[in-house]
């Protein structure tokens, strides 16, 4: 949802914007922007309503601007369509001014109103443009409380940085429910609203708390709340490297991800695994006390995590014992919550800034429920606001599509599950440690279906003109069949359903035809011989159907299926972390058949911080 970079240091801003703005691309790619102040004391203000490479063209077709204060922005588009006029950043009346902003501003009306009343001129469609005109209104030689006195007038979600000519040596950000983290370099400093866009410069970010303001010059940074009282920023260190964030060889960032899904997996149960082989997790916030007294567990995330969570919740009920319910953050932050101080709340969340997922939590949280964040990124929003937090560890993900986040989310939720069962008393050790010994196999399981690749991109030549896709599965693998769908709807724009396969007669059935194929995980389960007769009922229809195997153990007559991907055996309860990789695979190379942007998918966004 919109990528931020800022910059104000010795070195020209533009390169370094510009390098950002591709690595943020992913955030929202409607269209992007610059502006840097000139030494002279004017500014060079560049739009672009395509991608950021065609930016990055026309600032070079223009000629580099030298300055070195600078703000960048690539656009999710929300209020306006794309366009020039609509992309960021945005000025005031003077021209001085220049703001970039991710976020809603709810009352931007209002304000519009008033704002032409007092003679402002907008020149855009967006919300955002009030946000400049504000701080025009409010600036007395100091950008900063302009930017707080602006602020106090807004409704509303908001990550912005402003700059302006009359202070030509700083940058001003500020956030509200929408993230934003303050990099520190050797006499530099950034404002960006990932990570990721900061690591080729420095690994010390500090991190803004809701509602705080920060005024970035080249040698320092001053943290202040809305009512301008200083506080001492909360500095971390990153151990991402940027190298990570690359495309390492790989055609795609999506290709790259699923194939560090091995070592992410190795990452992630990295210092998590004591020599008895049980798991232990120091840092998940809830005492043995409290995990004792649990009632339930309720589970909220939103796209890939909702599904996650879904897979989650049945280790969770299997291995802990504990009644768990699983609800899409949008729908779980508006229902009438039953939960209490007995109530353990998980939320997953790759990013830790999912707009609905924030809002479920702090939901839960009035009724006095505990809340663990599963996340992938240090000090983001979910991470700060939970009692606990168990990282993910999966590095970067660039790619809109999640991959090997999911992967490490289904891990997560296992683990979970084994200190919730562990501590509860409820999960005998010898069947605690077959688990771990089975999680600890899954790295090398995912590196064998790896190998399929070439077999999977054939399967996917022979079906890349349908038009709709069925994905079945039952119990564990149900999750992963929606989001085998999901996978192949979001990068290849085949319409795909995923459904659990005892439902198909009741509806979907009625959709199949020799032109609809059927993807049907009946990998080793307890439910398998059931969805085989589920397989039974689609090729009586005439469906093609690609079967998700276990190795040597083909559960169909010879025939019955069209196509047969076999993936090592492996414990129902680990299965779903191996089974998702052929489907990522094929939905990878069903997009590429089909020409799509696998990286950046039409419409799609990789953090949605908007509700
Ligand atoms: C977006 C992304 C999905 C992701 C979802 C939740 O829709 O495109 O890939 O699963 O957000 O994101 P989160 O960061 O909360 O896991």
């Amino acid at each position: 949802m919109c990528g931020i970079i800022g910059y104000a240091g010795p070195r020209p801003a533009a390169p370094i914007l510009l390098e950002s703005l591709q690595r943020l691309e992913y955030r929202g790619y409607d269209s992007a922007g610059i502006a840097v102040l000139e030494p002279n004391g004017g500014s060079t203000v560049v739009k672009n309503d395509h991608k950021v490479a065609e930016l990055v063209r026309q600032v070079e077709a223009e000629g580099l601007p030298e300055g070195t204060v600078g703000i960048g922005h690539t656009r999710w588009a929300t209020h306006g369509r794309p366009s020039v006029e609509n992309a960021h950043p945005h000025q005031d009346c003077s021209g001085n001014i220049h703001l970039i902003h991710n976020g809603i501003i709810e009352n931007y009306r209002e304000l519009r109103a008033e704002l032409i009343g007092r003679g402002h001129t907008f020149s855009s469609d967006t919300d955002t443009e009030v946000v400049p005109h504000l701080i025009e209104d409010q600036f007395r030689g100091d950008l900063a409380a302009a930017v707080r006195g602006a602020l106090k007038r807004i409704r509303g979600a908001y990550a912005l940085v402003v700059m302006s000519a009359e202070q030509p040596d700083r940058i001003v950000g500020a956030r509200l429910n929408a993230p934003l983290v303050v990099g520190l370099g050797h006499g530099e400093s950034f404002i960006s609203s990932d990570i990721t866009a900061l690591i080729p410069y420095t690994k010390r970010v500090a991190l803004l708390g809701e509602g705080e303001v920060v005024t970035a010059t080249a040698s320092r940074i001053d943290v202040q709340t809305l009512d301008g009282t200083f506080i001492e920023p909360r500095v971390v260190t990153v151990d991402w490297e940027a190298e990570q964030a690359q495309k390492g060889g790989y055609p795609h960032y999506l290709l790259k991800e699923i194939h560090e899904q091995p070592d992410a997996v190795r990452n992630a149960l990295r210092d998590r695994i004591t020599d008895a082989g049980m798991v232990a997790l120091p840092d998940v916030g809830i005492s043995d006390t409290d995990i004792a007294n649990l009632r339930e567990c309720v589970l909220v995330a939103c796209g890939s995590a909702w599904y996650a969570a879904m897979v989650a919740r049945q280790h969770i009920e299997r291995l802990a014992g504990l009644r768990c319910s699983v609800e899409a953050a949008s729908e779980f932050r508006y229902s009438d919550v039953l939960s209490d101080e007995h109530s353990l709340v998980i939320a997953f969340s790759q990013s830790g800034e999912t707009a609905d997922t924030l809002a479920a939590v702090r939901h839960a949280r009035r009724n006095g429920a505990r809340v663990i964040a599963v996340t992938n990124v240090v000090g983001s929003a979910l991470s700060l606001e939970a009692d606990g937090v168990l990282y993910m560890q999966a590095g970067p993900e660039i790619s809109v599509a999640a991959t090997k986040t999911f992967v490490n989310q289904m891990l997560c939720g296992i683990l979970l599950a084994l200190h919730l069962g562990d501590v509860r008393g409820v999960l005998a050790v010898e069947e605690h440690q077959r688990m771990v010994e089975e999680l600890q196999r899954v790295p090398e399981l995912i590196e064998r279906v790896l190998g399929l690749e070439d077999d999977l991109g054939r399967i996917a030549q022979r079906y890349a003109h349908a038009r709709t896709a069925m994905y079945i599965a039952r119990g564990m693998n149900f999750p992963v069949a929606l989001e085998g769908a999901l996978k192949l709807k979001e990068i290849s724009y085949v319409h795909a359903e995923g459904y659990a396969a005892g439902e198909l007669k009741h509806g979907p059935i009625a959709l199949l035809d020799p032109e609809v194929p059927v993807v049907a995980i009946a990998t080793r389960s307890r439910t398998l011989p059931k969805l085989v007769t589920n397989v039974q009922e689609v090729r009586s229809r005439d469906a093609p159907v690609i079967a998700l195997i276990t190795e040597g153990e083909d559960p169909f007559d010879s025939g019955l299926v069209q196509e047969t991907i076999p993936v090592p055996g492996c414990d129902e309860l680990v299965s779903p972390l191996v089974d998702v990789v052929p489907l990522q695979l094929f939905a990878y190379h069903m997009a590429v058949q089909r020409g799509c942007d696998v990286d950046q998918p039409r419409n799609l966004a990789k953090s949605v911080t908007v509700e």
